[in-house]
């Protein structure tokens, strides 16, 4: 057949390869763990909703949504979206499932894909993964501090050296009065803000704070901060949170510029990630409070408060970190067959193995012995089963150790009995090496302190 032109990645698009599981497994345990103990469930949502929930949610006005959504008519007519993030998907869900009969705050996580059309560039995709936590109906501060140090300790377990900006941007009462000498200052240097600045100060004012134009940054430092502008439950509330998180040991800088990017937050919000260059926050993740997200959906008022975190700036870091991650396990048993009556045991020998819970591998598709003992060794794997014709007239099977490369002869029928002696062996034999190892080192140490000490001794001596 003619060969065909080929079909690449689509662009914005990451494959993850199986070299790189490892990276991902460790991260979606390490959010399983800390859901759990945190009590918070798992809850999936569909990676299409329909493209007013987001209007609604994030804002009309916002990058997200104005520019970045992947939306489509269906045949039927029906305006869609694949999501951009989850938290609006999460409270839909909340709502539909009447989730707010149950105890309260309802504590939900989530670890999925993402999409949004933005420009491509290192550590931004057009579809990611975000893993985020959501705890609904509880204004109490106290959560706050608690998801903040959820998405603090995931990050810092994971032996990444992580920084939090947190700011408030209080209650409406608090941005109606902020927003308005924030205008009046923007309104009297118009002409020195950046086009998107220009429109944002009519209807997104709170935007200009995070603007990139360096020019809009230099006029920002002199801005009004909103910690000024807050009313006295928006400012116990936010000293309520800092108070928690010192209890926690965690540390935080006050950012007044941390706005985010979606409209639904108010009173708390705060970034986390490492320090970049000029000391610059690279994120990793953000999140805040959405107290009036619920009823923008339809739903009763319900206090919320949640974050998310990218798992691709994540997996970036640990690389950049050079940040050691426990490897896939090795396998224990690798089953090789010789000639076709052979082969069909093997299968089932394989099958039996696998139903008993070794950790057993094989290649069935090869002839050679030579070939599978190389993957054998490849995989390193402790024991090679080997079953070639003579072995099937005499019930038995041929057992290889892979290390000293000795092969004995063992019953068929007790091949289970047989592998669990040698592997409890070998555990022992490696236990017992790794504390003769440990000796050495110890032995070593006591006997150059001992040295130095003589040294010292001898030196006061003279
Ligand atoms: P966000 O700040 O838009 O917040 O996204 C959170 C994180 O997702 C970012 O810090 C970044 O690591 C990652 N991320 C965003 N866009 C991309 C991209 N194009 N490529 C790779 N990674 C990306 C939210 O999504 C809110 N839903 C967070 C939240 C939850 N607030 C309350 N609850």
């Amino acid at each position: 057949m003619a060969r065909r032109s080929k079909i690449n990645l689509v662009k914005g698009m990451k494959d993850i390869l199986p070299d790189e599981q490892n990276y991902w497994n460790l991260i979606k345990e390490k959010v399983d763990k800390i859901a759990y103990n945190y009590g918070f469930s798992r809850l999936d949502t569909p990676l299409v909703e329909y493209t007013d929930l987001f209007k609604r949610s994030i804002g009309e006005e916002t990058d997200i949504v104005n520019k970045e959504m992947y939306s489509f008519t269906t045949k039927g007519g029906n305006k869609l979206s694949l999501r951009p993030e989850s938290t609006a998907s999460i409270v839909r869900s909340y709502i539909e499932h009447g989730m707010l009969n149950l105890p309260q705050p309802v504590k939900l996580y989530y670890f999925g894909q993402q999409f949004r059309h933005d420009k491509p560039q290192k550590g931004r995709y057009r579809q990611f993964w975000q893993f985020g936590f959501e705890a609904l109906g509880d204004n109490d501060p106290i959560i706050d501090a608690q998801l903040i140090a959820i998405s603090y300790f995931i990050l810092q377990e994971l032996g990444l050296d992580i920084e939090i900006q947190i700011n408030s941007i209080g209650d409406e009462e608090s941005r109606k009065k902020y927003l308005k000498v924030l205008k009046q200052y923007y309104n009297l240097q118009k002409n020195k803000l950046c086009a998107a600045c220009q429109k944002r100060l009519v209807k997104n004012t709170l935007r200009l704070l995070d603007c990139k134009n360096y020019k809009c940054q230099e006029l920002t430092e002199e801005a009004p901060q909103i910690l000024d502008y807050l009313n006295e439950e928006s400012r116990d509330n936010f000293m309520m949170v800092l108070e928690y998180l010192d209890e926690l040991d965690i540390v935080y800088n006050l950012n007044t510029k941390i706005v985010r990017g979606l409209d639904y937050y108010n009173k708390t919000a705060w970034e986390i990630g490492e320090k970049g260059q000029g000391g610059k926050l690279l994120a990793f993740g953000g999140g805040g409070r959405y107290d009036g997200l619920a009823s923008l959906l339809g739903g009763r008022e319900t206090p919320a408060v949640g974050f998310a975190i990218g798992v691709e700036r994540v997996i970036m870091a640990l690389h950049k970190n050079k940040i050691e991650i426990p490897k896939i396990e090795k396998p224990d048993i690798y089953v090789a067959q010789l000639g076709s009556e052979a082969r069909k045991e093997a299968l089932k020998l394989f099958e039996y193995l696998r139903k008993e819970d070794f950790k057993a591998i094989e290649n069935m598709s090869k002839k050679g012995l030579r070939d599978q003992l190389d993957i054998a060794h490849r995989k390193g794997v402790k024991y090679t089963l080997i079953l070639g014709q003579k072995e099937i007239n005499d019930n038995t099977v041929l057992i290889r150790d892979m290390e000293s490369g000795v092969q004995e002869i063992i019953d068929i029928n007790k091949v289970k009995k047989e592998i669990e002696k040698r592997l409890v062996k070998s555990v022992t034999k490696s236990i017992i090496l790794k504390t003769k190892k440990k000796k050495k080192i110890v032995k070593k140490k006591t006997k150059k302190k001992k040295k130095i000490v003589k040294k010292k001794t001898k030196k006061k001596k003279k």
